[in-house]
């Protein structure tokens, strides 16, 4: 597809949500990317927060972090680019090591960056015995001294899977109360409700951590409030990162991708997205007759910080290139496995 081509297919598909001048310059960088993408036998695995001409034009899978986990693991092309954040770049090389599995920036996640491997194994000695639950948003490390991983999209599956009445469930604090309630159990936080003393004797059943997305933390009831009294026919999807008050205030609650099939399926007169802004942008563009509520001011400073420019650069250059030391490889690949044998 020569560049004219490409600025007129993503007109058609982009054209209501994009600035024209923006498609026409990203036109000729998405011709160069899928050039060298075919040169390089590389697939580009695209998460659903991608900006919208990234998302439309070289990404040839679109997901959540469970789907594309899936994609990354089944290739036989050479290259994996992530256009992602780095724990799923990561995810990624401990599914398929023998890949060149490429992040083209460095971009992290608030989620990730509140839990180490120490503090896992510290929770680990004062729970000794109970099963560690890791949501994929963490790093190689972190996944290494977990049971099993969880996405928000499989999270109420996963703990049912393991049929032990106490979970240990992190790091986001407000996943893990949203899977508390789904799941009936009742949850704590030992970094702020218990004694340093190992000999607690709480009625625990699910033990939580205080790590939070920076996105997802910013929506709040009031907003649901306001929102409603102004469009009283709207349909409000909220997305597990968001707190229990606010997904519970929400008609639906469910991945990116399960938020995205559930917006295709329904025919509400108007839908707000409690997620990161491009995902809106993403959805409008490809159901232009969904009225989609463009409110949205919130975008992740990570996910943001992946581009055409940096994706082109990633492919020219081979940066980032991910490694994962082998050991931590090993022990990660088997919670990982383990979450998608689950579904
Ligand atoms: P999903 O797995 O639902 O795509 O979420 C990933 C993420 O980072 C949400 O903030
Ligand atoms: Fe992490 Fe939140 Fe950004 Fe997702 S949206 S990558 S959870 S900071």
């Amino acid at each position: 597809m020569n560049v004219q081509q490409m600025y007129e297919r993503l007109k058609g598909i982009v054209g209501n949500v994009v600035p024209d001048g923006e498609i026409r310059y990203k036109a000729e960088i998405a011709v160069e990317i899928n050039r060298l993408k075919k040169e390089r036998n590389a697939v580009i695995l695209g998460h659903n927060y991608m900006e919208p001409v990234l998302y439309h034009s070289v990404s040839d899978y679109v997901g959540d972090s469970l789907e594309l986990s899936r994609k990354a693991a089944a290739t036989d092309k050479d290259v994996i680019v992530f256009c992602g954040v780095k724990f799923m770049a990561e995810t990624a090389k401990i599914l398929n090591p023998s890949k060149t599995v490429l992040l083209p920036s460095d971009a992290g996640c608030s989620l990730a960056a509140s839990i180490t491997a120490a503090d896992v194994r510290a929770l680990k000695e004062r729970f000794p015995g109970v099963p560690v639950v890791t949501y994929v948003n963490t790093y190689a490390d972190v996944k290494a001294e977990s049971d099993i991983c969880c996405t928000s999209g499989n999270a109420v599956a996963v703990v049912n899977s393991l049929g032990s009445q106490t979970v240990i469930f992190l790091p986001d604090e407000f996943l893990a109360g949203n899977v508390a309630r789904e799941t009936g159990k009742h949850i704590i936080y030992p970094t702020l409700s218990l004694p340093a003393s190992k000999s607690v004797d709480l009625d625990y059943q699910m033990i939580g951590w205080k790590g939070r997305c920076e996105v997802h933390e910013k929506y709040t009831v009031e907003d649901i409030r306001a929102i409603r009294e102004q469009y009283p026919d709207v349909l409000i999807l909220a997305h597990p990162e968001c707190s229990p008050d606010v997904v519970a205030a929400s008609d639906y609650s469910g991945s990116t991708m399960a938020m995205i099939k559930y917006v295709e399926n329904t025919g509400a007169p108007q839908y707000l997205l409690l997620t990161e802004c491009s995902m809106g942008d993403n959805i409008a563009a490809a159901h232009p007759e969904k009225n989609m509520l463009r409110l949205c001011s919130v975008r992740c400073p990570h996910m943001n910080q992946i581009t055409m420019e940096n994706t082109l650069a990633s492919l020219r250059e081979n940066i980032i290139e991910i490694h994962v030391p082998e050991e931590i490889r090993v022990k990660a690949a088997r919670a990982v496995e383990r979450m998608i044998a689950i579904g």
